[in-house]
């Protein structure tokens, strides 16, 4: 009990220090050196975690794109992914999330500290690319850093965290993975925790960051906090968001026909307690997902 409680605390300090700062710093932090492994860095844990994500590759797909369709219930982060013109219609959301599909495949596959892997590769790249787009908006948004809230943030690394793993850390089972021991799961945090490194999240907001207990914590309370009132709110708060949320459902639909906007959200509005959101699947396709 008194262990619970500590975690309690301490996550409830993490989240209050991400809501209060996380934003004003900018999210490849200048504390990280990518070349350079953390020395928290675990080479056989990590390895251990990218065979798992080999392993449990469709599930945790499954977790991810649910955090996809969350992500853009944030106004901001919707307007930062708007701002470079990559979503602007379905053929090109297609070509932004199957890119996105194969960046995230390499870092299941390959070593992200050896410069000639294709993961170091992948993640240089994607570094490269928050950076122009975090310059680019911080002077079209007449943003200060230090002073105001940044385009691709620590905050916002640490919400993009959660897009990719904090349902799989919330609901496992609902994701699909069942068995897992204790110690598969804390190596499936361990990956995010990781990736999260190479691309610049500071140890302090760093969502995987301490045990499986306090990574769980501070998910609940993000999903409680900010993303359950925007899911359950009557009207969107970003209707943009929702508009390109089932744009990317219409594309990826090539690749898995469960990906349909309608099908995700009568799945998930329950298992979140959504319960003022009821879907009527229309279709054949969409009822038995064919
Ligand atoms: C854990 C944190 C993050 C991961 C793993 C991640 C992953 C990626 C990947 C794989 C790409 C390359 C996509 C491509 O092939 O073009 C990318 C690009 C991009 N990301 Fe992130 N990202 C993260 C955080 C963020 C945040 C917080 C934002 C802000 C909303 C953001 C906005 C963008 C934008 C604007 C691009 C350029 C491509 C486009 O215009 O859509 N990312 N990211």
């Amino acid at each position: 009990m008194i262990i619970v409680n500590n975690v309690r605390q301490s996550v409830e300090n993490r989240w209050r220090d991400l809501v209060d700062n996380g934003k004003r710093f900018t999210g490849i932090s200048p504390n990280v050196d990518p070349n350079t492994p953390p020395d928290w860095f675990n080479a056989n844990k990590f390895r251990k975690s990218q065979q798992l994500g080999r392993k449990y590759y469709g599930s945790l797909g499954f977790g991810q794109f649910l955090g996809l369709m969350v992500m853009l219930y944030h106004t901001e982060a919707y307007a930062t992914l708007t701002s470079t013109g990559q979503s602007s219609n379905v053929q090109k959301l297609f070509r932004r999330y199957l890119s996105t599909l194969v960046h995230v495949k390499h870092w299941f596959d390959f070593d992200p500290f050896d410069v000639n892997s294709q993961a170091y590769q992948s993640l240089k790249y994607v570094r490269g690319l928050h950076r122009q787009v975090a310059s680019m908006l911080t002077t079209k948004w007449e943003r200060m850093e230090g002073r105001d809230d940044l385009p691709i943030s620590q905050y916002g690394m640490t919400h993009a965290q959660f897009a990719f793993t904090g349902f799989v850390a919330l609901y496992p089972k609902q994701c699909g993975l069942h068995g897992l021991s204790d110690d598969d799961f804390d190596c499936l945090l361990y990956f995010w925790r990781v990736i999260g490194y190479c691309l610049g999240c500071d140890d302090r907001f760093n969502l995987c960051n301490g045990t499986a207990d306090e990574v769980v914590g501070l998910c609940q309370l993000m999903f409680t906090r900010e993303w359950y009132p925007l899911m359950s709110a009557d009207l969107p708060v970003c209707e943009g968001g929702v508009e390109m949320a089932k744009g990317i459902c219409l594309a990826m639909n090539q690749l898995a026909r469960f990906i349909s906007y309608d099908v995700i959200m009568k799945y998930w509005y329950p298992i979140l307690s959504i319960d003022n959101k009821t879907v009527e699947l229309q279709t054949y396709s969409e009822i038995f997902c064919i």
